[in-house]
């Protein structure tokens, strides 16, 4: 990690990491002290957040509680799997770090912490939902898979920091839907209010790393995230709510999974959490100084349309 001036603000990375570790100072949430409470023993998200909404299902309202049960778990399940490898990846950036007294080493300290106490909230959002899914991507041929491409994300920093976006940009928009939605569980609203408080530090974090990860990459890395980054992002999204959860609600689980990842919705909903990763990207140099984008990252590239929150 080396020193760089950042082209929007003109300021240093390391003024504004330092920016962000002040911030994560001045106010430590502990969940367990004040994010207290629980989910109700209803629908605990709208019908038209959920992900099967644009297939027309005929469900009973059990089913549609079920359903909305069964995905906010699921995501959440997600969430604390995500933060965990954001977690190994950090940790070993640090214990691979030449120097430890850097602004980057002590908010990544920051950063995992905050992490850690995001995963024990849904941990416990968790067992309020008691899901009943079985996640069969956490297991075989599929569990082999994850294994393989994310130990070898989380040693290639640029990749590993596209990842990291990824993570933080998806579950940002969909909580942010769900915050502002009236019929979302008011707990789970004040889950997500947290959440996203802390976690726009983190997208920061790694926008500002970008660009200097993304100049320490290899050809082959950088053609991997060039070619092959929204492939990648998309088995993320993908994966947030798996084929066992609409199984658990008596639907074809491998069939609705597939349905639902070609509705508009989630399309909709994927291109527009993939495009501030496109943006940070182009911001960090990788698609050369014309800025014009490698066929795989056309559709997430559109500019002026980033989101605003
Ligand atoms: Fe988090
Ligand atoms: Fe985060």
């Amino acid at each position: 990690m080396s020193a760089q001036t950042t082209p929007d603000t003109g300021a240093t990375t390391e003024t504004r990491i330092e920016r962000l570790t002040a911030a994560s100072l001045r106010r430590i949430i502990e969940p367990e002290v004040e994010v207290t409470g629980s989910v109700g023993s209803g629908m605990v998200l709208p019908k038209e957040l959920l992900s099967v909404a644009d297939l027309n299902l005929d469900l009973t309202d059990e089913q549609w509680t079920a359903l909305s049960r069964e995905e906010l778990a699921s995501i959440l399940d997600a969430g604390v799997r995500f933060e965990s490898v954001l977690m190994a990846g950090f940790g070993l950036i640090l214990a691979w770090q030449k120097d430890l007294v850097d602004p980057r080493v002590t908010y990544v300290l920051h950063e995992i912490g905050e992490e850690t106490r995001h995963s024990r909230l849904f941990v416990r959002v968790i067992e309020q939902l008691s899901p009943k899914a079985v996640n069969p991507f956490t297991r075989g041929i599929y569990s082999r898979i994850d294994r393989f491409i994310t130990s070898r994300a989380i040693t290639h920093k640029a990749l590993f920091c596209v990842l990291v976006l990824t993570g933080e940009e998806v579950p940002d928009l969909i909580q942010k839907r769900s915050s502002e939605h009236p019929d979302t569980d008011p707990y789970v609203r004040e889950v997500n209010r947290y959440h996203r408080m802390e976690e726009s530090r983190h997208l920061a974090f790694a926008r500002a790393l970008l660009p200097e990860v993304w100049n320490e990459a290899s050809v082959l890395e950088r053609l991997v995230i060039r070619h092959l980054g929204p492939a990648i992002m998309t088995g993320v999204f993908d994966s947030l709510i798996h084929p066992g959860v609409y199984r658990a609600v008596g639907l074809p689980g491998w069939r609705t999974w597939n349905n639902v990842r070609k509705t508009p919705a989630r399309r909709d909903l994927r291109t527009e959490s993939f495009r501030p990763v496109c943006d940070a990207l182009r911001t960090a140099g990788a698609f050369g100084v014309s800025g014009r984008l490698p066929r795989a990252w056309r559709e997430f590239g559109q500019l002026n349309l980033s989101r605003a929150d």
